[in-house]
C-alpha cells in the first residue's frame, strides 16, 4: 500500500487545546499555533474516518419476519464480526503513543527535518493501528508517503527494490535511493511495518535504513515498527550507540485489564452485548492483561467464545437458553493458553495452519540430532514452507499464538527462555505418528518433499 503525492499541505485533523506537560518543542509549537494535538482523555475513542464497521455489513437477514432463533443468529454473527480483529473503526486508550507519534511527525514533516523513529512493543499492542490512524488523518494533506509491510517481502535484500519502485525509481539499487532521498524537493515519509522481516546478519539492512535519515541532505522521515522485541534488543543499542542514528523510541506497553475491557465492550452495541454476559468479558480482560495485554488475542477469545456458545445452542436446541458466559470464554483460554485440553487425536481435527507448523517442524528437525527448533527459526522454515505449497502464512504474533496451541493439544513441548523467539519448540511424535495425528497424511508427504 503505498501514496506519493507532495508534502506542502500537510495538515493534521485534531483542533482541540492542548495540555500541559508536553515536550518543550511541542509547546514552542503550540505558541506558534501551527498544529494544535488532541486533548488527552484516557477513554477517548478515536475514529478512522474512511473505516466503517464491519458489524454493520457482514449481516444478511434471513426473512422479513425473523423468529427468535433468527434474531438470535443475526446478533451471533453481529457479535462474531465485532470481534474480529481487523483494523479496528476506534481507536481506544493509545492516546499517549498517539501524541508521541503525531508529534515526532508534526516536527519533522513542519520543519522539514528529517529523522527516525523506532517503535516496538509486544504484538496485539496497537503498533499498526496507530499508525494507520495517523497516516490516515494525513493521507488528504500532502506528503510523499510510503508504508510498507515488511512481511510481503521475499528477502530482506528486497526492501531497496520495493522502496525504489514505490518511489517510482528505475533502479532498485541503494545508491540510487541514496541519491533520490538526498535530493528530493519534497519530504518523504517512509513507514516500515514489521521490520523483524528484515533482520539479517549482524542487522546490516537495518541499520542501514535508519542512517539514511542522517546522510546530508536526507528528506527522509522514517518510521520502523518491529512487533518482537528481541529485535529491540539487538538493533537498538547499535543505533544509540552513535548519535547521528539514534532514533525517536516509542514503546507500546501491554494493555492494562481496564484497557481491555474498554476495547472489547467498544466493540459492542446495546443488542450485541445482550448477548454475552460482561463478567465473561471481565474474565477475558483479566486473563489476557495477566498473560501479555494483546488485544488481538483478547478480540480472538471472544470471538471463539462467541462460535462455541453458538455450536452449544445449535446442538442442544435450547435457543431459548441464556448467553455467552464465563464457561465459553475461559473454555476457550484454556486451548490458547495451554491447560487440560485434550490431546490432538482425541479432540479432533486441527486446523491446517496448526498443521503447517507440525509439519514444518518435523523438517526442520529430520535427520538432525537436536529435535529442539528455535521459534523463530520455526517461524522462518513455516514461512518457506507455506510459500513452497503456495499457501498463505500468518503473521508471526499469530504464528506465537498457534505454536501455543499445538502446545496446549501436547503436539509440542516448548521450552521458555528469555526472548519469545528463542523459546524451543520440539515435537512430541515421529514421523509416521504425526501423519496419523494430524490425519493428513497427503499435506506431511508433500511438505516433506518440497521441502523448503
Ligand atoms: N487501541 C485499540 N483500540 C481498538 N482496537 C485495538 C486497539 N489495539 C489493538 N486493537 C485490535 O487489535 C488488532 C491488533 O492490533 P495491531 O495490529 O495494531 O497490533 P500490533 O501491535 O501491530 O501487533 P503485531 O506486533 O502483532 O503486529 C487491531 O487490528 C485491532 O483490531
Ligand atoms: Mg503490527
Amino acid at each position: 500500500m503505498s501514496s506519493l503525492r507532495s508534502r506542502q499541505s500537510l495538515k493534521f485533523e485534531s483542533t482541540q487545546p492542548r495540555r500541559s506537560g508536553r515536550l518543550k518543542e511541542e509547546r514552542v509549537l503550540v505558541e506558534k499555533n501551527v498544529i494544535p494535538l488532541p486533548e488527552k482523555s484516557s477513554q477517548k475513542k478515536l475514529d478512522f474516518p474512511a473505516r466503517k464497521r464491519r458489524q454493520a455489513s457482514s449481516v444478511t437477514h434471513k426473512s422479513a419476519s425473523p423468529t427468535k432463533k433468527d434474531k438470535n443468529d443475526t446478533v451471533l454473527e453481529k457479535a462474531k464480526s465485532a470481534f474480529h480483529s481487523s483494523l479496528p473503526s476506534h481507536l481506544m486508550c493509545r492516546d499517549e503513543e498517539i501524541d508521541h507519534m503525531q508529534l515526532f511527525l508534526h516536527k519533522h514533516m513542519e520543519s522539514n527535518s528529517p529523522g527516525a523513529m523506532y517503535v516496538s512493543g509486544p504484538p496485539g499492542t496497537g503498533k499498526t493501528a496507530t499508525l494507520m490512524y495517523l497516516l490516515d488523518q494525513i493521507k488528504d494533506n500532502g506528503s510523499d508517503t510510503i508504508i510498507l509491510n515488511c512481511m510481503t517481502l521475499t528477502t530482506p535484500q528486497s526492501i531497496f527494490n520495493k522502496i525504489a519502485s514505490e518511489l517510482g525509481l528505475k533502479k532498485g539499487s541503494e545508491k540510487v535511493i541514496i541519491e533520490h532521498i538526498t535530493s528530493s524537493e519534497n519530504m518523504i515519509l517512509l513507514a516500515l511495518d514489521e521490520i523483524d522481516q528484515l533482520d539479517s546478519r549482524g542487522q546490516e539492512i537495518l541499520y542501514k535504513l535508519f542512517e539514511w535519515p542522517s546522510l546530508p541532505n536526507s528528506c527522509l522521515i522514517l518510521i520502523g515498527i518491529a512487533n518482537s522485541l528481541d529485535l529491540t534488543d539487538r538493533l537498538l543499542p547499535r543505533l544509540k550507540a552513535h548519535p547521528h542514528t539514534t532514533p525517536d523510541l516509542l514503546i507500546f506497553p501491554p494493555y492494562t485489564k481496564d484497557e481491555i475491557m474498554l476495547i472489547l465492550e467498544d466493540r459492542l452495541s446495546p443488542e450485541t452485548s445482550s448477548m454475552i454476559d460482561s463478567m465473561a468479558l471481565q474474565f477475558c480482560a483479566r486473563k489476557v492483561a495477566a498473560a501479555h495485554g494483546d488485544a488481538r488475542k483478547a478480540l480472538d477469545i471472544c470471538r471463539r467464545a462467541v462460535e462455541l456458545f453458538e455450536s452449544q445452542m445449535k446442538s442442544e436446541e435450547s435457543s431459548e437458553k441464556n448467553k455467552v458466559n464465563i464457561s465459553h470464554v475461559s473454555l476457550i483460554i484454556e486451548e490458547v493458553y495451554g491447560g487440560t485440553v485434550k490431546r490432538a487425536d482425541v479432540a479432533g481435527s486441527i486446523p491446517l495452519q496448526q498443521k503447517l507448523i507440525a509439519c514444518s517442524l518435523l523438517l526442520a528437525t529430520r535427520g538432525k540430532s537436536s529435535k529442539d527448533v528455535p521459534l523463530g527459526k520455526l517461524y522462518s522454515t513455516y514461512v518457506k514452507v507455506c510459500k513452497k505449497q503456495e499457501l498463505r502464512f500468518e503473521s508471526q504474533s499469530e504464528f506465537v499464538s498457534l505454536v501455543n496451541m499445538l502446545e496446549a493439544q501436547s503436539i509440542v513441548t516448548i521450552k521458555r527462555g528469555k526472548e519469545v523467539l528463542l523459546h524451543k519448540v520440539s515435537l512430541h511424535y515421529e514421523e509416521s505418528e504425526l501423519a496419523h495425528i494430524l490425519k493428513d497424511q497427503a499435506l506431511l508427504s508433500a511438505v516433506l518433499d518440497k521441502g523448503f
